[in-house]
């Protein structure tokens, strides 16, 4: 039996990642805090360093245990959304919140303390002179860079979660809805498990196309941050085999374990926040399913 297996845990993944047998997993599926988006309101929590650049290192960090515990075959998916640089941040002990969209909307400066305002020095000390409001940072980019690179991983491919119901948002004035996330596909090894029937019609052997439009699914959990099941029913599908082990080391309410259950696979979740390891725990014990058969045809577009 692999250790943890069947398992969602309390903690901090820096160090419960440690602790899992090398070689044992088969398939993570995981989505780390944004930078500057939330505040989950835990000490040790990802997402809310100060510079931003720090928070890509961290995230590394963490990405190079995942491989350490990854089966030469296995695969990473991370679903991830970039920021914008912004004017302000705001505070809470040490934490930095960014605005999310590069603007001031709906914040009256004089709300803000003049400590909480992105410091004006920061291009010069980071050495960036773009470093300005509303500039995208690329932060996935950067990560991916840094794990090719530093880390040997293969990137395999960068996979669109498109929100066909995101929000038109009607209070932006000089840019598009954003509507999309990356999926980062991520492998040990140039040769890794798939089963191509996932995503192939049968009939006619098209593939389905890399930009996935998949609904975003209402929470009831009060998680603001969850990724629909259906997104996590077609990557267990085409990446883990039977009776697999898929690990999600920033949990949350457990929508990656709930579905990993349904699917028939044994299932490890961490997670720092209490009141998300307790809503992980309970949604995975009253067996909350899956649409069924592990097939997303419903988001499968041949044509
Ligand atoms: C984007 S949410 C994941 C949501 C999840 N996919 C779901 O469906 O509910 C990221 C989660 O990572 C957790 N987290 C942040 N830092 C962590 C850390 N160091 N170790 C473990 N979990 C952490 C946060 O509490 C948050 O619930």
């Amino acid at each position: 039996m692999t250790k943890y297996e069947n398992s969602i845990l309390l903690g901090d993944c820096r160090l419960l990642l440690k602790d899992l047998d090398d070689d044992s997993i088969d398939l993570c599926i995981t989505s780390p805090p944004y930078w500057g988006c939330r505040d989950y309101g835990t000490d040790g929590q990802i997402g809310i360093e100060q510079n931003p650049f720090t928070y890509v290192d961290e995230l590394a960090k963490i990405f190079a245990l995942v491989k350490a515990k990854l089966k030469p075959d296995g695969n990473v998916f991370v679903i991830i959304d970039d920021v914008w640089v912004s004017n302000w941040t705001r505070c809470r002990k040490n934490t930095w919140i960014s605005s999310k969209d590069g603007d001031d909307e709906g914040i009256s400066n004089e709300d803000i303390p003049d400590k909480c305002k992105i410091q004006k020095n920061w291009p010069k000390t980071l050495g960036m002179d773009w470093f300005k409001a509303k500039q995208k940072m690329l932060l996935p980019e950067r990560l991916v860079i840094k794990m090719q690179e530093e880390q040997s991983w293969f990137f395999r491919e960068k996979l669109i979660w498109f929100k066909p119901n995101a929000g038109n948002y009607t209070n932006i004035h000089d840019r598009f809805a954003h509507a999309y996330e990356y999926v980062l596909h991520f492998t040990k090894s140039q040769y890794y498990f798939v089963n191509m029937a996932a995503i192939k019609d049968p009939e006619t052997g098209k593939l389905q196309r890399d930009v996935l439009p998949i609904p975003i699914e209402r929470s009831k959990s009060e998680h603001s941050a969850v990724f629909p099941k259906a997104l996590v029913e077609l990557l267990i599908d085409f990446s883990c085999p039977a009776n697999g082990i898929v690990l999600d080391p920033f949990c949350g309410t457990g929508t990656t374990l709930v579905v990993a259950r349904a699917m028939k696979r044994r299932y490890i979740g961490f997670e720092l926040s209490e009141a998300y390891h307790k809503i992980a725990v309970e949604r995975v014990a009253s067996g909350e399913g899956v649409r069924g058969s592990g097939k997303n045809t419903s988001l499968l577009e041949w044509a």
